[in-house]
C-alpha cells in the first residue's frame, strides 16, 4: 500500500522523522530559512498532511491550491500563522503543542522580567566594552523584583505558570486581566486577583503579555496603554510581536516614560524594528522562550503524533478544530 505524502516543512530532531517516515512518503525542506510562499504552496501539491512550525503562513489562498490537504500539524502552541476557520470551512484539520511547553515558557518569561528588571543585558554590554570603572550607589541599579506587584494579561497555562513562580517563587503580589475569569478556586491556588485592563496597567510593577494573537489582540498595548503606565515599570512580552505598537513603545521607552521592556517576539519577525535596537533599556531575544532541547522534542513528537494520528484514523491528542474529524 502507498504512504500518504506528508511535507515537513522545517528540520525536525530524527527520532521524529523517523517516526514519520515509518507512516509517511516525506518531503523534507531541511534549509535553515523557511520556504518561500510560492515554495511551500508548489511543496505541498500532493500532500495529505504537513508538519510545519511558527514560520509557515497557512492561508486561505494557499489552501485553495492544495486541495488533497488534511491535516496542517504545528509544533507551537500558537497557531495564528495558520487560518483555522479557513482550514475548518475546507475539512482540514489542524493542532498544535499546547501543555508540553508551558514551563520552559515561563521559565524563560521570568528570566527576561529578571533580566529586564535588574538590567542585565545593559551591564553585560557595559561590562564588555570596558565601561566598568567603578562602584557607586545607583550604578545600573534596577527595579526590585520580590515583593513587587507582577500584573500578568492572558491568563492560560503559561500566565499561571508565570503567576506560581511570582507569588510562591519571589512574594510578589499577582495580578491579572483575561477575556474570562478564572474559577475562585484556581484563583486562591495562585494567589492572584482579577482586575480590570485598566487597574493592571496602572499597578503593573512588571507586567507580561501571554495572550494568544488575534485581530482583536492587535496592538492592545500601544501609547494610550503605555501612558497609563507607571514611569517605573517593566513590560515583558513573550506571546506574539503583533500585541505590541512597537513604535509606540519605542517612543515610550526613549523618553523613559516606562523604565524597560523585554521582547521575545516582534511583528516583523526575524526583524526587529531599528527604533528598539537604538535602545539601551530594552533586552531583545530571537522568540526563544520555549528553546530548551527537551522541550523542543516534546513540542516535535507531539506535532509528529497529531500528524500520524490524523492520517490514519486515530484520534489526534490535540485538535484545534475536532469537528472536522473523522478525515
Ligand atoms: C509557540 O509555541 O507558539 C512559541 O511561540 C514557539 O514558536
Amino acid at each position: 500500500m502507498t504512504k500518504p505524502k506528508v511535507l515537513v516543512a522545517r528540520r525536525a530532531p530524527a527520532e521524529v522523522l523517523a517516526q514519520l517516515a515509518a507512516h509517511f512518503e516525506l518531503d523534507r525542506h531541511d534549509g535553515e530559512s523557511p520556504l518561500g510562499a510560492d515554495e511551500l504552496r508548489a511543496r505541498l501539491q500532493g500532500k495529505a498532511g504537513a508538519f510545519v512550525t511558527g514560520t509557515e503562513r497557512i492561508g486561505a489562498e494557499l489552501l485553495a491550491a492544495c486541495p488533497d490537504l488534511k491535516a496542517v500539524c504545528t509544533m507551537t502552541v500558537g497557531h495564528n500563522h495558520i487560518d483555522l476557520a479557513a482550514c475548518t470551512a475546507r475539512g482540514v484539520l489542524v493542532t498544535n503543542t499546547p501543555d508540553v511547553l508551558t514551563e520552559t515558557t515561563a521559565d524563560f518569561g521570568f528570566a527576561l522580567l529578571m533580566a529586564t528588571a535588574r538590567r542585565m543585558a545593559e551591564g553585560e554590554r557595559l561590562l564588555r566594552d570596558g565601561g566598568w570603572k567603578s562602584w557607586s550607589w545607583d550604578f545600573l541599579a534596577g527595579a526590585e523584583v520580590h515583593g513587587s506587584t507582577l500584573a500578568i494579561l492572558g491568563m492560560g497555562r503559561i500566565g499561571q505558570a508565570l503567576a506560581r513562580r511570582g507569588r510562591f517563587g519571589f512574594g510578589m503580589r499577582v495580578i491579572y486581566h483575561n477575556r474570562s475569569r478564572l474559577p475562585a478556586d484556581t484563583e486562591a491556588a495562585l494567589g492572584a486577583r482579577y482586575v480590570g485592563k485598566d487597574e493592571l496597567l496602572r499597578e503593573a510593577d512588571h507586567l507580561v503579555l501571554v495572550l494568544p494573537y488575534s485581530a482583536e489582540a492587535h496592538h492592545c498595548i500601544a501609547a494610550a496603554e503605555l501612558a497609563r503606565m507607571k514611569p517605573t515599570a517593566t513590560l515583558i512580552n513573550i506571546a506574539r510581536g503583533g500585541i505590541v505598537d512597537e513604535d509606540a513603545l519605542a517612543a515610550a521607552l526613549r523618553e523613559r516614560r516606562i523604565a524597560a521592556a523585554g521582547l521575545d517576539v516582534f511583528e516583523g519577525e526575524p526583524r526587529v524594528n531599528p527604533a528598539l535596537l537604538a535602545l539601551p533599556n530594552v533586552v531583545l531575544t530571537p522568540h526563544i522562550a520555549s528553546a530548551t532541547l527537551p522541550t523542543r522534542h516534546a513540542m516535535a513528537r507531539l506535532a509528529a503524533d497529531n500528524l500520524v494520528a490524523a492520517l490514519t484514523g486515530a484520534t489526534p491528542p490535540t485538535p484545534l478544530n475536532p469537528e472536522v474529524l473523522p478525515l
